[in-house]
């Protein structure tokens, strides 16, 4: 392939034209050769195979970065919000909805015929504080965060009924560890472990059309796997509104295993629900341990050790990212029957979550497009993948 028949399929796949970063050039070379696209998008290539997506931030939808906007459009068949329809986005104070930053995703969406995903009706991060207190200092009543709870899903969930595929209902209520099945958060302390099935059920009343998902981190642990199994199998017994759960999906590059992997969305379709990959990313910094765990209130040390790569990705670890994508979407490829969905967490590295954590201020390339919004190697790798699996 000449250096123009490279620059119009990058055009041609919605990154303008741009030229590849020299350094990573022969590695995409050797996963572009066979993929020379009549349909040059991933959501054209895994269109007979799951929804494909990205978080995107506002940035990216309201044309401030309108090239950002044009790569999301053309390349992927579903969005979520990164931050703002999480409750502290719409609903700062009480009785005090904010929709304005919301409801330019749902055009977005609209516009681009993208489906359009919730994220977060109820979590015990971002929620504002006045949410969990009730009178004079103490913390609220069940009575009164139950009827907040379903106060705030009837408004929010009901705004975009009709427009809204699904919402992650609850997010991240299941523990990292310990005796207990459900992590300690204000929601768990103050209404019960029934919080949950509550706010499946005020979902279900305030838009009976949308699917309704259970989505967490860290479900490749045997531990938290066989709990989220537990959790969903009594919402089933229970006659709880749940159609899916969204495992997250923030990995590394040789974390989890991809047996690991395999095993959780098995388990997971074995409940019958749909099986959803959420918040895809590959972590390619070194790590002090504790690999897996997504909770945003965790933080580690600084150490320029642990950024190596702030002048960019050496082609080793690049290609290295490549062929972890190209695993893990051949996995999601044999089990087609049962994912819905892969939506990455974020639509570029420069955007990513993970240049600020555990530890700020570094330089991640977790995603399928860089920093300069060209494709990486990893996107051909999963892009030959949609390819090939076309009838
Ligand atoms: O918008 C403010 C800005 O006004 C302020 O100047 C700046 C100062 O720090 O903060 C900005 O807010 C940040 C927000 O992202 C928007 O950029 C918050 O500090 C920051 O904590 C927040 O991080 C988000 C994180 O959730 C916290 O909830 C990440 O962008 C977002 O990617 C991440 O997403 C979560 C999923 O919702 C759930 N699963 C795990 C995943 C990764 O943590």
């Amino acid at each position: 392939m000449n250096p123009t028949h490279m620059k119009n399929m990058t055009r041609s796949l919605g990154f303008g034209g741009c030229t590849l970063l020299a350094s990573a050039t022969a590695v995409v070379f050797q996963f572009a050769a066979a993929a020379v696209p009549a349909t040059p998008a991933l959501r054209a290539a895994f269109a007979d195979d799951f929804l494909v997506g990205a978080a995107l931030n506002p940035a990216q939808i309201d044309g401030r970065n309108a090239h950002a906007g044009e790569i999301a459009a053309r390349q992927f068949s579903t969005l979520t919000a990164e931050n703002d329809m999480k409750w502290q986005s719409v609903h700062p104070q009480p009785g005090r909805y904010e929709f304005k930053a919301a409801d330019a995703y749902a055009e977005f969406a609209a516009k681009h015929d993208m489906k359009l995903i919730g994220h977060n009706l109820v979590w015990h991060s971002q929620t504002p504080a006045w949410v969990f207190q009730g009178e004079d200092g103490q913390p609220a009543t069940r009575e009164q965060l139950l009827k907040r709870m379903r106060d705030h899903i009837q408004t929010v969930a009901g705004r975009y009924k009709g427009k809204i595929k699904g919402w992650d209902v609850v997010n991240e209520a299941l523990a990292d560890g310990g005796p207990g099945i459900l992590r300690d958060s204000p929601w768990r302390r103050i209404i019960g472990d029934d919080f949950i099935d509550q706010a499946f059920r005020f979902a279900r009343e305030a838009d009976p059309k949308a699917e309704l998902y259970y989505n967490d981190y860290g479900l490749e642990n045997e531990h938290k796997r066989s709990n989220c199994v537990k959790l969903v199998r009594g919402m089933i017994e229970r006659g709880v509104p749940i159609d899916g759960v969204g495992t997250q999906s923030h990995f590394q590059l040789n974390s989890p295993s991809l047996a690991d992997v395999e095993k959780t969305i098995k388990d997971l379709a074995a409940l019958g629900v749909k099986v959803m990959v959420t918040e895809l990313d590959v972590d390619v910094l070194p790590s002090r341990g504790n690999m897996g765990n997504a909770d945003i209130s965790r933080r580690e040390q600084a150490d320029a050790s642990l950024n190596p790569y702030a002048a960019g990705l050496p082609d080793d670890v690049q290609e290295k990212l490549a062929r972890r994508y190209a695993d893990l979407f051949g996995i999601y490829l044999r089990h087609r029957k049962s994912i819905t969905r892969v939506t990455l967490w974020g639509l570029d590295d420069g955007q990513s979550w993970l240049n600020g954590f555990p530890i700020r201020g570094r330089t991640n390339h977790p995603l399928l497009i860089g920093r300069d919004l060209k494709p990486k190697p990893a996107f051909f790798a999963v892009l030959k993948l949609g390819q090939a699996s076309r009838p």
